[in-house]
């Protein structure tokens, strides 16, 4: 297994894409830094690269708030807010479905966010530290969060800024919409390496159990709900592509990172800063592709 992902990484170069620049701090990274990670079920863990060098978690996070808010709400309450339906439409747009307000899905920055508000907790801090917490739970060690990112987005974060006033607007963030912005930014922030994250992929490949600590996490309803949409929505407009190409619930970050999910095997994570016109690693996807034809992974 470690001389394959060693090869695959070989083979999967090249220098498309572009860094994100629209957060000042991200636009600084080494376009050339690569990690690869595979968790098992059982817990081995096989890495190739600087597995761990660490970054912002960036939209990763999403799918894991999402399953504390369903964790803490239930399916039906969550629903309520934040739709399932694949938007085919870029992570950051503003969009709402016109009869309900809802966002269409919580992998986009719109859901996103309603998600963050459907945390329990009195206050934005304590929603966060709960979040914290909870990916700390998936991850298998205490994380924290990288205030250079943070304070660098939340300065320049107009976008995100007017959704989430939006989003009060219609009536689906019930509290101060500043608050959950900044809690939904924090969460970005969230700093992890290409090991944690396979870890994080794994527990959700193991049904909700983290394969290191033996820790369930998650229960399995909710474990299958989140990988839904994962496959359906989890590389925004380029979702169709990824099922069809790769066939694996997945999700990127505009750090440059993306976790891939094989039910009761294993979980992906790959690392490469440069990014694709839909936001996702171009390295990561190219190397994903190739990774599942390679070994069968494709679950379709
Ligand atoms: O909200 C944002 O724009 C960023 N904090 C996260 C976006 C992101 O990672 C999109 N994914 N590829």
């Amino acid at each position: 297994m470690q001389q394959y992902l060693q090869d695959i990484a070989d083979r999967c170069g090249g220098t498309a894409g572009e860094v994100a620049s629209y957060i000042p701090e991200l636009a600084a990274a080494d376009p050339d830094r690569f990690a690869l990670a595979l968790a098992t079920v059982d817990g081995h863990v096989y890495t190739v690269g600087d597995a761990e060098v660490r970054y912002s978690i960036q939209s990763i996070s999403k799918p894991f708030t999402y399953a504390l808010a369903l964790a803490d709400q239930g399916a039906e309450a969550v629903a309520e807010k934040v739709d399932v339906e694949p938007s085919g439409e870029a992570f950051n747009e503003i969009s709402l479905a016109a009869q309900t307000g809802r966002p269409r899905n919580p992998m986009i920055n719109a859901g996103a966010i309603t998600a963050a508000s459907l945390v329990r907790g009195a206050t934005g801090e304590e929603r966060f530290n709960r979040v914290l917490e909870w990916y700390g739970a998936f991850a298998g060690r205490d994380l924290d969060v990288d205030e250079g990112v943070y304070g660098s987005e939340l300065g320049t974060a107009h976008r995100n800024r007017a959704i989430a006033h939006m989003l009060r607007e219609y009536e689906i963030l019930e509290g101060d919409p500043e608050e959950t912005l900044a809690q939904y930014i924090r969460q970005c922030a969230i700093a992890v390496d290409t090991r944690d994250l396979a870890l994080m992929a794994a527990t959700l490949a193991n049904g909700g159990v983290q394969p290191v600590t033996g820790e369930r996490v998650l229960e399995t309803g909710s474990v299958e709900r989140v990988l839904s949409v994962m496959a359906t929505c989890g590389m925004y407009d380029a979702a169709g592509d990824w099922i069809s190409t790769v066939g694996m619930p997945a999700k990127s970050g505009v750090s440059g990172g993306i976790i891939a999910v094989l039910p009761g095997q294993v979980g992906v994570a790959v690392f490469s800063p440069r990014l694709d016109a839909h936001g996702n690693s171009a390295r990561g996807v190219q190397l994903c592709e190739r990774m599942s034809r390679d070994m069968e992974m494709h679950l379709m």
